[in-house]
């Protein structure tokens, strides 16, 4: 599907008025994002698991504007857990410039979007993912008012796409439990434009996958995301992790399927040490682990090798941990995270969650 195909045919602005609520979950992926081209397209696929507890809920409601504003100017309001919130205007402001082709209706609109996160906001975990991905499909309901022929797979397509433009992980955060996005040669239809659901069999083991989440820095993240995308331009190693990515999808296919969770285990740890090695690498360099990340990540490798329960971890660009493990053995893990991990966690907090279905309307 190109990209003109998202191209909303006209500027028909037939509905008055309305309100749409989406709930969209964050992400966790397993092959990671870490490098792109202009307009979010990934240098490299990635796949991820779809979370369940982390979430965003956004109201989107709109009015016909009783004359058309400046053109291409999206007026709209946002409120954040109840409350006015000017600060994330330019964020969304430039969502819309960028959506603005693809859905010409937007400016005979007048919004106020309505957000909150079921996660605390200041715990370290992104919120643009599920925000983003939320917001979208609010956008899409709308857009689905104009024109009710539209299909759910050109619905979900489009949702994902946009999402991309606001965040690129947050295409991931649309449908489905496992979600590939990146064009990949020996997944079918994978696209660099949307993440698709993965398209193959999962073994039932993924489908509840346990993600308890270590929060062991719940302070702002200490590079942007915009900002280690672009440490890739010129990196000395990119070329060959970009490859690295490819194949270990690539290896992650049969794993899926039979449920090997030892070699489950040793790609998506090495995709969470490479990330944080090409950060390290990088020029300017960074060091996003803490100590009590690594101290975390010790604890696992012994628990894993006493106990040969299979758990492992895998690190978004920041110092928390995520201890992914099957839903059969969440009691000892709990125990364990209660017994020998929470001092690691910044005052103590840590959050449960696990794979989940992907968004909802409600
Ligand atoms: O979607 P962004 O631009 O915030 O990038 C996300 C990057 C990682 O979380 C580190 C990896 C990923 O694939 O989610």
């Amino acid at each position: 599907m190109s990209n003109d195909s998202f191209v909303a045919s006209s500027k028909n602005a037939s509905v008055e008025k309305g309100e749409f609520t989406w709930e969209a979950p964050s992400n966790i992926a397993l092959v990671k994002y870490w490098g792109k081209l202009e307009n979010q397209i990934p240098a490299n696929p990635s796949v991820s698991f779809t979370l369940s507890n982390c979430k965003t809920t956004t109201t989107l409601k709109f009015v016909k504007a009783s004359e058309y504003s400046l053109f291409n100017q999206v007026k709209f309001d946002v409120y954040f857990e109840g409350q006015q919130k000017d600060s994330f205007k330019p964020k969304i402001a430039d969502f819309f410039e960028r959506i603005y082709k693809y859905c010409p209706y937007l400016d005979s609109y007048e919004f106020e979007i309505h957000s909150e996160n079921s996660f605390p906001h200041s715990s370290g975990i992104a919120s643009s993912a599920s925000g983003m991905s939320a917001l979208a499909l609010g956008i899409m309901s709308l857009e689905k008012e104009l024109n009710p022929e539209m299909d759910d797979d050109y619905f979900y397509k489009k949702s994902s796409f946009l999402a991309r433009l606001g965040s690129g992980s947050a295409c991931r955060s649309v449908q489905g439990n496992l979600v590939v996005w990146g064009q990949h040669a020996e997944i079918e239809r994978s696209s660099n434009e949307y993440g698709i659901a993965y398209p193959y069999q999962i073994h039932p083991v993924f489908t509840d996958f346990q993600d308890t989440i270590l929060l062991v820095d719940k302070g702002q993240k200490q590079v942007s995301s915009t900002v280690g995308h672009n440490l890739m331009k010129g990196h000395p190693f990119a070329e060959a992790r970009f490859s690295q990515a490819h194949d270990n999808l690539k290896n992650l296919i049969p794993v899926f399927e039979n449920g090997d969770l030892d070699k489950f285990i040793e790609i998506v740890e090495r995709e969470a040490l490479t990330l944080h090695g090409m950060m390290m690498s990088s020029s300017p360099y960074f060091m996003l682990m803490k100590p009590n990340t690594l101290a975390i990540i010790n604890k696992i490798w012994e628990k894993r090798a006493v106990s040969k329960i299979p758990v492992c971890f895998t690190l978004d660009a920041g110092a928390n941990v995520h201890m992914l493990y099957p839903s059969q053995n969440k009691t000892e893990i709990l125990e364990f995270i209660k017994n020998e991990l929470v001092g690691y966690c910044e005052n103590g907090h840590y959050i449960c969650d696990e794979v989940g279905e992907g968004s909802k309307l409600l």
